[in-house]
């Protein structure tokens, strides 16, 4: 049994023996300096760290779990473009860096690797995990497109938003989970408790980063604060906000929301401050605890060593506590 340092190092190592650079070199530095990078490689670890609670061999899915960490870096390539984005990680984002054409090819290019990563798996699994592979990447292009309608979209409901970041974010979170499971060899019951835990992981996941994207320092969080303020997203800390408000409280969300020619830092501490009076950020932490108990529910009715499942608890305590 690994501890979560030895397989976050273990990931670490496998990155630090791969080289990403090739020719042109325009093409490839952007994804090496973005893998470089590394930033919490939560994806993979939580692929290794299934793999070993379903008695697996670690070895037998390093290759597929760094598969899910490039499309993940994938993803935030054009996540950038579309969220008009400068900063990631404390560092300039590609388009930033380089131009947006660079970001969409270099993310193209993510995208294939990913493939090719995701596919050095036991060739007798592969039509399964490439099944769920398949299927998950297509529901996070759908998450990303309803967070672009939601952003000029009137009327947006709790649930929608729930609806978007389960697609957008939770079920890469839940695919990493049943990765490791179905790598593992676990029976079709389990790999799907596993996944329904990870998809309430993934949405308290969302719902930390929305609450960082508001109330969290820029020196840990290495992103731009009200940077969804900025962008008109309807997070759970708007619709919430906008839901108990009082009229006159609603009328100044709405006008700083939409005002156009509102100074846009005006705009992110109005809003900010509306947040605080409504005590959004004390609402958001008890939605995240929700959600993070439902998905020590779903892991309940799985036998695993107490032992693993202490790593597998502590991962998910540090993901829905993180300022970064
Ligand atoms: C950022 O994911 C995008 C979201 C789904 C919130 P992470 O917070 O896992 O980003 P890195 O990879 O650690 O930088
Ligand atoms: C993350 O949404 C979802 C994906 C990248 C697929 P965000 O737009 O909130 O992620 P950050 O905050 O830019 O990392
Ligand atoms: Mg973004
Ligand atoms: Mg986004
Ligand atoms: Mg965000």
């Amino acid at each position: 049994m690994h501890t979560l340092k030895e397989l976050q190092n273990r990931i670490g190592e496998a990155f630090g023996d791969t080289r990403f650079i090739h020719q042109p070199t325009h093409l490839y530095e952007p994804i090496a300096y973005t893998l470089d990078q590394g930033g919490k490689r939560l994806r993979p670890v939580l692929v290794l760290l299934s793999c070993e609670l379903f008695g697996g061999d670690i070895e037998e899915a390093v290759f597929p779990a760094m598969g899910l960490e490039i499309f993940h870096n994938f993803t935030l390539l054009h996540d950038d473009i579309m969220d008009h984005a400068p900063l990631r990680r404390g560092k300039e984002t590609v388009h930033q860096k380089w131009d947006v054409n660079t970001a969409i090819l270099s993310g193209d290019t993510m995208f294939v690797l990913a493939y090719e990563f995701v596919a050095k798996t036991n060739p007798k699994l592969l039509p399964q995990v490439l099944d769920l592979f398949n299927s998950t990447a297509r529901k996070v292009c759908e998450g990303q497109q309803y967070d672009m309608n939601f952003e000029t979209q009137a009327e947006v409901s709790i649930d929608d938003y729930m609806m978007m970041i389960r697609l957008k974010t939770a079920v890469l979170i839940a695919c990493s989970l049943k990765l490791g499971a179905i790598i593992a060899g676990a029976d079709a019951v389990s790999a799907d408790k596993i996944y329904d835990a990870g998809i309430e992981l993934g949405l308290a996941f969302q719902l930390q980063d929305d609450f960082l994207d508001a109330f969290g320092d820029i020196s840990k969080f290495g992103k731009t604060i009200g940077g969804d303020i900025a962008t008109n997203k309807k997070t759970f800390l708007f619709l919430k906000s906008y839901q108990l408000a009082n009229a006159q409280t609603r009328q100044n969300l709405t006008d700083l929301f939409l005002g156009s020619g509102t100074d846009s830092d005006k705009k992110i501490s109005g809003i900010i401050e509306i947040y605080k009076q409504l005590q959004i950020d004390e609402i958001t932490r008890r939605e995240i605890e929700k959600h993070h108990k439902k998905a020590l529910e779903a892991l309940t009715s799985l036998n695993f060593g107490k032992e693993s499942k202490g790593e597998l608890l502590s991962l998910m305590d540090e993901m829905l506590c993180r300022e970064r």
